[in-house]
């Protein structure tokens, strides 16, 4: 197949591109570069540099696509609370104007990566979809948004629409940022750096870290899985680990003497984040397949900025 992936030079995006042309897929990338990289891109993937929003440029890129996978969006819960505009013109118009323009090609297929952030805080466990969100931040509303607009429009328009909420991916490659990190880098980085590790709040709280071979599994699964359509499912590991065990697991796996220090808690957070894997297991076949253990552990051997 031809397919397009937006975001496609993102941490999550360039693991799909890379898998795809494994599989012998036509891989193109469109990404502005704001957080993505396209050295991670294997020299198959044919990468153009443009926003979201440049019609002209989408309507070339879209010629003779049979699906779209759009995961390019600002991902940065604690920004999106100081720029919501910002958030809200990438994530819910930038959306859009994929429709549109997917629209005005006649491309049939779009599969939305979406977020387990879009539940917010739930007294129930693990949270299954049929769960009514409650997002806590600026990038949770654009999510659900965005979902909205996809099947919505999707179903207006007769494109097949799949989203799916990821929940907390990590792996080799995923990025360290200045300032709110993903905190499976951060903790590596401190560990590794002889600094103390920082948790934010009584590191009680939880989430439902899944590796990303396990999420790429379900993006190219979802590729041509039937009965479908318009359909939004969980992808996580179905475990909740807490902040204060994931840095307790990086300090053994490290050998670092670091200690853990704690700090006041931000807002947008949520306090648990277990993913219900019932409809993920009935309509994409998915199993996760590798735990926070392994998966730490691959990401200390594969990863050169952790070696
Ligand atoms: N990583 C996770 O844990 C996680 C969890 C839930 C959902 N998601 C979703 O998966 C997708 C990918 O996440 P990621 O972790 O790879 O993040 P990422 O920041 O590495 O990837 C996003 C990519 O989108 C690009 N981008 C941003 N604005 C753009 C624009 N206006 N036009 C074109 N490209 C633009 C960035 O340059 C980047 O390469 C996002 O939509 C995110 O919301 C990720």
């Amino acid at each position: 197949m031809r397919i397009l992936i937006t975001g496609g030079a993102g941490f999550l995006g360039s693991a799909l591109a890379n898998t795809l042309i494994t599989k012998n897929h036509e891989v193109l990338v469109l990404d502005d570069l704001s957080a993505g990289d396209p050295n991670r891109l294997s020299p198959e993937v044919l990468f153009h540099r443009s926003t979201i929003t440049d019609r002209p440029k989408l309507w070339t890129l879209l010629q003779g696509v049979e699906c779209v996978y759009h995961l390019a969006a600002r991902v940065v819960v604690a920004e999106s609370i100081l720029y919501p505009r910002e958030y809200n013109d990438v994530n819910v118009s930038g959306t859009v104007a994929l429709l549109e323009a997917m629209r005005d090609v006649g491309i049939p297929r779009l599969i939305f990566a979406s977020s387990g952030a879009v539940y917010g805080d739930q007294a129930e466990q693990p949270i299954a979809e049929t769960t009514q969100p409650n997002p806590l931040s600026p990038y949770a509303v654009s999510k659900l948004a965005a979902e909205h607009y996809i099947h919505t429009i999707g179903a207006l328009w007769g494109t097949t629409t799949i989203a799916l909420r990821i929940f907390n991916a990590y792996g080799p490659g995923q990025p360290l940022l200045p300032s709110h990190s993903p905190v499976i880098p951060r903790f590596l980085s401190q560990a590794l750096g002889g600094g103390s590790l920082v948790i934010f709040g009584n590191g009680q709280q939880t989430r439902d870290f899944v590796y990303v071979s396990d999420v790429v599994r379900a993006l190219v699964t979802a590729l041509t899985t039937d009965n479908v359509d318009h359909c939004t499912i969980n992808i996580g590991s179905g475990t909740e680990v807490s902040i204060k065990e994931l840095a307790d697991e990086i300090l053994a796996q490290t050998h670092a003497s670091s200690n853990t220090l704690y700090s006041p808690v931000g807002s947008g957070g949520v306090s648990r984040l277990r993913a219900d894997l019932t409809l993920a297991r009935k309509v994409l076949g998915y199993q996760p397949e590798v735990a926070l253990k392994e998966g730490l552990r691959r990401v200390l051997e594969e990863d050169p900025r952790y070696r």
